[in-house]
């Protein structure tokens, strides 16, 4: 049976130690890290989202401006909004929840935050960084994951690494980030001819996706490391991630749980670019 990675409890491990660091910037009379976090819309789930990100600058002594919008606000006052908080020397960190509505572009959004206080770590300017293996601000689920893989304390360099997914948000950055660590990696996505067969050769299996029980437990080559980005909401009511969870265990040396996997690590990882921002700035 698979060992589970408790990603809560290692978010936890780090947001402790970003408390101390805040702390420590206080009693030398500097200012506590800020970031401004942009939610549009009542989406259930960017709600939830926001609402953990919120509490955990609370945990860690982050001081968390909310700007909260309905639907109706333009592309322009977004911008506008945006450029307003780069100028704010009191601002580390800028954060757009996405999904955004769909008369405003978000890549658009995304390029107009400075990229040193892209703590999303979605600007093109970082994930150039990324690829260039001169990383800045990095994305956060993906560096989120690396934190888990190394958790482990398995061997990463030179094991075959299969991403299932290949979203701009994760599953790319996460390429490049199993890169770094010395991981022959394969990227799988809609076009992908036999994403079963990819999986099967994997040391280390990272899906990010959004489809439940997409990756078949029987897939798994026993041994490999299982990493379930994907958050999904039954009908039931019951979360539950992308790969065969009861199955995948049986097969796994190590898996993540959903919820209580990668979920924290991401909050915890955008907590610890906050605190990098606000370290670089002053
Ligand atoms: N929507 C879902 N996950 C995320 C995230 O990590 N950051 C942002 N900005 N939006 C999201």
């Amino acid at each position: 049976m698979a060992k589970l990675i408790d990603g809560k409890a290692i978010a936890q491990e780090i947001k402790n130690n970003i408390k101390q660091q805040v702390n420590q910037r206080l009693s030398e009379g500097r200012r506590a890290p800020g970031l401004a976090v942009i939610l549009i819309g009542n989406d259930p789930a960017s709600e939830v989202y926001v609402r953990n990100k919120r509490k955990a600058c609370e945990e860690t002594g982050i001081l968390s401006h909310a700007h909260n919008y309905d639907n109706s606000i333009s592309e322009t006052e977004l911008l506008d909004l945006i450029q307003q908080l780069n100028d704010d020397p009191t601002v580390d960190g800028i954060l757009v929840q996405s999904p955004l509505p769909s008369h405003i572009d978000e890549e658009k959004v995304i390029e107009a935050i400075a990229p040193d206080k892209d703590v999303d770590g979605f600007h093109p300017y970082n994930i150039g960084r990324l690829a260039v293996r001169q990383p800045t601000l990095r994305s956060c689920t993906p560096y989120g994951v690396i934190k888990l893989l190394e958790h482990t304390g398995e061997p990463i360099r030179g094991q075959h690494a299969v991403i299932v997914g290949a979203s701009n948000h994760v599953g790319r950055p996460m390429a490049l980030e199993l890169l770094i660590k010395g991981c022959t990696t394969t990227v799988c996505h809609r076009f992908t001819q036999d994403t079963s067969a990819e999986v099967a050769r994997a040391d280390i299996v990272v899906v990010g996706v959004g489809k439940p029980g997409l990756v078949k437990g029987n897939w798994i080559k026993p041994g490999a490391i299982v990493i379930d980005i994907g958050i999904n909401r039954l009908d039931s009511g019951k979360l539950v991630g992308d790969v065969e969870f009861e199955a995948a265990s049986e097969r796994a040396s190590w898996i993540t749980p959903v919820p209580g996997g990668v979920g924290p690590m991401t909050v915890a990882a955008l907590m610890e670019n906050t605190l990098v921002s606000a370290n670089n700035r002053d």
